[in-house]
């Protein structure tokens, strides 16, 4: 029975207590009641007894009320410093505190972003990113990524991609940096080839030449040679001239060459006889 008790007591006290759990989200607990709370907007005037429900205004002008509340004052909106370099972004109402950006060309110096700060030029190795200068919550300067180099100190410039030498048909002379392009080879890394080639072609083409020299300078020598054998087969005397030198044999060629003209032409006769003398 004793214990019985206790527990009765013991629940009676939760069921008491915990008096709140009856109320819904939307009420709070006053006095072992159920009172309704003020809407976003509005503000508590007065409780609700045994007979009267909760008694709610509306904010008075620039103040808000965001949630469902038993407080008797709304907040007041947040004030847009024009000296912090602060602006308003969206007008505060009932319900909603007053939003405040930074200038244009400002941002903010902290989180709580309660006064701005002039955006500096982004400096070398550091880009200007749009959508950044637009949020106005941070510099709008960002260094450069791996593959993009700034190298001018300024206010709108963003980083720009290194050349790509390979699209121009170039090798990589000098790697690029955060601050600097990269620099291609003056018309290739073939420059060692480009040298090497013309040199390659006058060497096989002086050879070539040579060859072609030879070729040209020594064929007819053998073709003489070979026709006046040819004529010795024929003449006996012809090839005892052959054989006795250079000098007489020119005079027979001659001579031969000259037989048929002189048959014809005294004169020629004479000038082919002046030469065999
Ligand atoms: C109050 O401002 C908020 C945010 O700007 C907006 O969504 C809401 O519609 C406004 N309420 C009224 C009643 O104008
Ligand atoms: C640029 O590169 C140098 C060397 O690689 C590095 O020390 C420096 O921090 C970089 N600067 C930025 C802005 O990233
Ligand atoms: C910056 O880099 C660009 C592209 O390589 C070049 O044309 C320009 O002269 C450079 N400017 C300065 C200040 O170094």
């Amino acid at each position: 029975m004793n214990r019985l008790g206790l527990l009765g007591a013991v629940l009676l006290a939760c069921w008491q207590t915990g008096a709140a759990v009856r109320c819904s989200a939307r009420q709070y607990e006053y006095k072992g009641r159920c009172c309704d709370r003020c809407q976003p907007g509005e503000k508590l005037v007065s409780e609700c007894d045994g007979t009267e429900e909760s008694v709610c205004t509306r904010c008075e002008s620039g103040h808000y009320q965001q949630s469902w509340t038993k407080e008797r004052h709304c907040a007041p909106h947040d004030i847009c410093e024009d000296n912090a370099g602060l602006m308003v972004k969206t007008e505060g109402n009932a319900t909603h505190n007053t939003v405040c950006q930074c200038r244009a060309g400002m941002h903010c110096s902290d989180a709580s972003c309660q006064t701005c700060l002039e955006n500096l030029p982004c400096q070398r190795g550091f880009g200007f990113v749009a959508a950044k200068a637009m949020a106005r919550m941070s510099s709008p300067c960002e260094p450069c990524a791996e593959g993009t180099f700034s190298n001018i100190s300024s206010k709108t410039e963003p980083c720009h991609p290194w050349t790509s030498c390979e699209e121009k048909g170039l090798a990589v002379k000098v790697k690029g940096t955060n601050t600097s392009d990269v620099i291609c080879a003056e018309s290739g890394g073939r420059s060692s080839l480009s040298v090497l080639i013309p040199i390659a072609a006058a060497v096989v083409t002086c050879l070539v030449g040579i060859c072609i020299y030879c070729l040209v300078h020594t064929a007819p020598r053998r073709q003489v040679q070979k026709q006046i054998e040819a004529g010795n087969m024929e003449n006996v005397e012809q090839k005892q001239a052959v054989e006795m030198g250079d000098d007489i044999l020119l005079g027979q060629e001659t001579l031969l060459r000259h037989q048929p003209v002189a048959q014809e032409d005294g004169k020629e006769s004479r000038i082919a006889e002046q030469e065999r003398l």
